[in-house]
């Protein structure tokens, strides 16, 4: 019982230690008690995380209901089967295939300003200061250009509303869903996400909305989008939530690393001046061809228009193999099955776990080293031992926008500046929800 309780304890403090003291005694499979999930079977191995994805028992979204006071009930992360499937071709196009380059205008706004209200010498969380660029960006590209008070005013409403779940105890604990207004801290919430619900039914009652949404409006008007009211809110909120953080905890580590490593980062500087030099003698060229999209049937880690970013990409990959922001996906069991020799109970959790598979040191050498030129030339045969984004039918519905606008703002930040690390100590894996980010965010200085 003690050791069920320390395990717990343990998972949700830190549970990279955790997974490295499992690692370093060979395991890369195994079972845990841990809290909300009861027992659950890890795996790093690529053959059992090969089956799992095939394996029709194992489903996800189940892992996920203690957010539906938070998402709704429609939103892609708690949808199972036939409706999760047709939301994902809603909005799949929005994130996957539209057109990416569109995004990078807005990318790059948003940096500029961000640097502009950093002056030499500042210290900041390089955490929080991208989560800024990609909360501002994610709100133009769902809601379009709002004008400067109704862009902040969104801002406030989404901030408001995920303040009021930074302790997931609330939506775990059902006791605690007890609502006494303003002075409960389920009270908070449900004001909070109200205000932000009626902000995008503003809209939704506006017949000339922009951005992603305005553009599911004129479909449905069109006739070639089945969506309600309800589902809409239900998916912006979602994309509000999951399309910034992950993103900016991912920006978090990549800064931890590359600024620890000071050839890797003058290689990463040089490519990204000589993509610069390629970029302006390239729109001097009228004959450039179009660029490629991604294919969604396929969907591939490489950027086609990217492509010159190679060592800032591979730097970036290397990153989320060594700090996965997501530790593990969760596939829940709908009837008895089987992973490899392991039996599972129907109700039983599988969680693909990243954190292990991307350090197993029979598929990465060195696996604890950040060794930026690794994803230069990826193999085939790490697809089931690299996944920071998940896998199979629940890929994240963001993977191709998150990549893209991280090299952006990668190359323009390293590009513009330059920038240490102002951390006294190292910045170690914390958890924050249900993600682990670099303890202190980590703190940067800008130089120049
Ligand atoms: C570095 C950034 C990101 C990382 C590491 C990341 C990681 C993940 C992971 C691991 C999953 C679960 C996949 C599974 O269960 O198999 C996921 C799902 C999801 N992500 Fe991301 N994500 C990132 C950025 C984004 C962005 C920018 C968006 C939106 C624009 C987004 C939207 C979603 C959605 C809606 C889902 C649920 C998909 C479904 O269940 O069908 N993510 N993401």
């Amino acid at each position: 019982m003690l050791t069920r309780i320390r395990t717990g304890l343990d998972w949700l403090r830190a549970p990279c230690a955790l997974l490295d003291a499992r690692l370093a005694k060979g395991g890369l499979t195994f079972r845990l008690d841990l809290p909300v999930m009861g027992r659950s079977l890890l795996t790093g191995d690529p053959a059992l995380i090969a089956g799992i994805v095939r394996n029709k028992e194992l489903i996800g979204g189940r892992g996920t209901q203690a957010l539906r006071p938070v998402v709704g009930d429609h939103s892609l992360i708690v949808l199972e089967g036939a409706r999760h499937e047709r939301h994902r071709t809603l909005m799949l196009p929005h994130f996957f295939t539209g057109d990416m380059t569109a995004h990078d205008v807005l990318t790059r706004k948003w940096v500029a300003r961000a640097l502009e209200a950093q002056p030499p010498l500042s210290c900041f969380s390089g955490m929080k200061f991208t989560a800024d660029i990609t909360l501002n960006i994610i709100i133009e590209v769902l809601f379009g250009a709002l004008g400067p008070a109704r862009h902040e005013h969104a801002v406030g409403l989404v901030r408001k509303w995920l303040g009021s779940f930074t302790n997931p105890a609330i939506l775990f604990l059902k006791p605690l869903q007890i609502n006494l207004g303003e002075r409960s801290a389920w009270g908070r919430f449900l004001n909070n996400r109200t205000a932000l619900h009626r902000f995008i039914e503003d809209l939704l009652a506006k017949p000339d909305s922009g951005g992603v949404l305005g553009t599911m409006m004129r479909q449905r008007r069109a006739g070639t989008a089945d969506v309600s009211d309800a589902e809409l809110v239900s998916q912006m909120v979602t994309f509000l939530m999951f399309g910034h953080d992950t993103s900016a905890a991912a920006m978090g580590w990549f800064f931890h690393h590359i600024l620890q490593d000071p050839r890797a980062l003058a290689d990463v500087r040089g490519e990204i001046d000589l993509c610069r030099t390629n970029a302006s003698n390239a729109l001097a060229d009228p004959e450039q061809p179009d660029l490629e999209q991604p294919d969604p049937e396929q969907p591939d880690l490489e950027q086609p228009d990217l492509e010159q970013h190679v060592l800032l990409r591979s730097a970036i990959h290397e990153s989320m193999r060594l700090s996965p922001v997501v530790v593990h996906l969760t596939r829940h069991a709908v009837a008895p099955t089987a992973v490899g020799d392991y039996q599972i109970a129907a109700g039983e959790r599988v969680l693909p776990c990243m954190y292990l598979a991307q350090r197993n040191p029979a598929v990465f050498d060195q696996p604890d080293r950040f060794i930026a030129r690794r994803f230069v030339n990826p193999k085939p045969e790490w697809r089931h031992s690299y996944f920071p984004f998940g896998l199979g039918n629940r890929l994240c519905a963001g993977m191709p926008f998150a990549l893209r606008q991280m090299v952006l703002i990668a190359s323009e930040m390293l590009g513009n500046c330059n920038f240490e690390l102002a951390n006294a100590a190292p910045a170690k894996p914390v958890r924050n929800m249900v993600l682990i980010v670099p303890s202190g965010g980590p703190l940067l200085r800008r130089l120049a």
